[in-house]
């Protein structure tokens, strides 16, 4: 039996990620997490405790991270503060958990000699043009716009340096933008379904055409444990299901989902330094380690999304006032 240590395991993709292993796997998991405003333990609350343990902790208590490591045959590092407007607001947070949170828990598997797994985004890569035939690649330089971007790039860089220099045993998976269940209310997707529930308009940022390369979550964790099983040394994934699209067609999808007309949303204060199109190219993935996305059509996913949103309002409702407040104060 291998025991993994999953780093923000209670957030939205570490927690699909979590149940994902224990349903295909006889592995033992242990979440450290801070439980940050973005962290929920109900996230976790179904599942068996003989195979499952929470620890809360901070990745930046090198004490801790330091002891954890030592009993596990394997990190997957999920762990960090990821959302771009938060970063714009108040970046501090984001230098300490990926940057130095990553650092800590780099010191303790080269220590341990324990095999690491580091996800990260392809936000890294900075943004496309709408009409560029590129998509990124393993191999497209890095330029992160954003400080949550800044942060996750550096904790990549420091990733690849301790492989180099240590040996550390690690690969890395930079995604695209994942929805799903148990989704914070502040990202995009969940924030405009909670909206419609609420019979209010969806919010769109600037001119919604910018675009985004959509992946159901169950693919992501489908993916990560791919890597983490047959993934070599030192490489660099890109998880990816071909699925950009404007911000403003997925409005038009969630509306038409409600039975809502598509033009039905307001135009808001457009994000600083707004990336404007992400796309991935996840050809390196599928060839070397066979990987394919499971979740082939965005309404089908968006509908259980919907669903899911729908049957666990006791989940999402109490961040929903504070979240929009917060928008609120930014003109969003
Ligand atoms: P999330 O904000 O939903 O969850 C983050 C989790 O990390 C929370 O449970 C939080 O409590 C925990 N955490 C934060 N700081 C911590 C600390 N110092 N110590 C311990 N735990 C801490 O984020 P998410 O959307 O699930 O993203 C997870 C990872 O996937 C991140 O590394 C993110 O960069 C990456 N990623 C996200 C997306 C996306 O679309 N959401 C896409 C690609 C990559
Ligand atoms: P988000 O979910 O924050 O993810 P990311 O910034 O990592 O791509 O936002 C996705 C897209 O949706 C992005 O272009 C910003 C836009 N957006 C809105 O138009 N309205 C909103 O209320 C939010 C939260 C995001």
């Amino acid at each position: 039996m291998r025991t993994v240590l999953v780093t923000g395991g209670a957030g939205f993709i570490g927690s699909n990620f979590v149940r994902h292993l224990l349903a295909h796997t006889d592995d033992h998991v242990t979440v450290l997490d801070k439980l940050t405003y973005a962290g929920s333990r109900q996230s976790l609350a179904d599942l068996p405790e003989t195979r499952f343990e929470l620890v809360v902790g901070d990745i930046v208590d090198a004490h801790l991270v330091d002891q954890l490591v030592g009993e596990h045959d394997a990190v997957v590092h999920f762990a960090a503060e990821s959302h771009n407007d938060n970063s714009l607001a108040s970046p501090r947070s984001f230098v300490d958990t990926n940057l130095v949170g990553t650092f800590t828990l780099l010191e303790a598997v080269r220590k341990h000699d324990v095999r690491f797994h580091h996800i990260s985004t392809d936000e890294v890569y900075g943004d496309l043009d709408l009409d560029d035939p590129a998509r990124f690649t393993e191999t497209t330089p890095y330029n992160p716009s954003s400080p949550y971007s800044a942060t996750k790039a550096g904790s990549d860089l420091l990733v690849a340096a301790w492989v180099r220099s240590f040996g550390v045993r690690a690969t890395i998976s930079n995604c695209s933008n994942n929805y799903g269940p148990f989704q914070h209310v502040e990202k995009f997707i969940p924030r405009q379904i909670t909206q419609l529930i609420d019979g209010l308009k969806p919010h769109v940022y600037g001119d919604g055409r910018n675009v985004r390369d959509w992946i159901h979550v169950d693919d992501h964790s489908g993916a990560v444990m791919t890597i983490l099983d047959k993934g070599v040394m030192g490489e660099t994934y890109l998880i990816g299901a071909d699925g950009e699209m404007s911000n403003r067609e997925v409005v038009a999808e969630l509306l038409t989902a409600f039975g809502r007309e598509p033009e039905d949303y307001e135009t808001v204060t457009d994000r600083a330094g707004h990336d404007l199109r992400y796309a991935i190219d996840s050809s390196k993935l599928r060839r070397e380690l066979g990987w394919a996305p499971k979740y082939a059509d965005f309404s089908a996913g968006i509908a259980s999304t919907i669903e899911w949103y729908r049957e666990n309002e006791s989940w999402w409702r109490p961040s929903k006032s504070a979240t929009e407040a917060m928008y609120g104060r930014q003109g969003k």
